[in-house]
């Protein structure tokens, strides 16, 4: 008897690294307020974070808990409660997440929709403030 199947068994670690290399490196370029937002507030992400988001997603998508052993449980809307988040921050991060996501065909077809809705669901969630 196999577990059901979970988007990490779908995706995979190498390819949840590319998304989050190419998330971070969008919002470097595209979107320099939302960059800003993020420590050490100048615009670039620095790799720690990113490998910390990596390792989150890899969790969150039904794949080793690494994230959880390491850092404790998300607590996402804790941890976002310092950051200023309105609908265009949100918006913001949800297009570099589909910028991310476009250039990889591992994130197409019924991956891809479960992932959009997920995402989007969440960001709206973190949202603490109006704008
Ligand atoms: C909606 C707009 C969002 C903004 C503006 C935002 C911003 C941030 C910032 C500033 C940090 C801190 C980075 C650091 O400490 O170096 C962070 C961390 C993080 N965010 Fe977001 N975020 C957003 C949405 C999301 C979403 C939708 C998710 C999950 C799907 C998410 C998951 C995380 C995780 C896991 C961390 C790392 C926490 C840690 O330090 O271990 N964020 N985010």
């Amino acid at each position: 008897m196999s577990a059901t199947p979970t988007p990490y068994d779908a995706i995979g670690t190498p390819a949840i690294i590319g998304l989050v290399e190419r998330f971070y490196d969008h919002m470097e370029s595209a979107e320099p307020e939302l960059a800003r937002l993020h420590p050490p507030f100048d615009g670039t992400i620095p790799a720690a974070a990113r490998e910390r988001f990596a390792l989150f997603l890899v969790g969150w998508l039904g794949g080793p808990q690494t994230y959880t052993e390491q850092h404790g449980h998300p607590r996402l809307r804790m941890r976002h409660a310092t950051v200023p988040i309105g609908g265009q921050m949100r918006d913001a991060w949800l297009r570099c997440m589909a910028a991310a996501m476009d250039v990889d065909p591992t994130f197409t077809g019924p991956v891809r929709d479960f992932l959009d809705s997920r995402f989007a669901e969440v960001a709206d969630f973190l949202r603490n403030r109006e704008g």
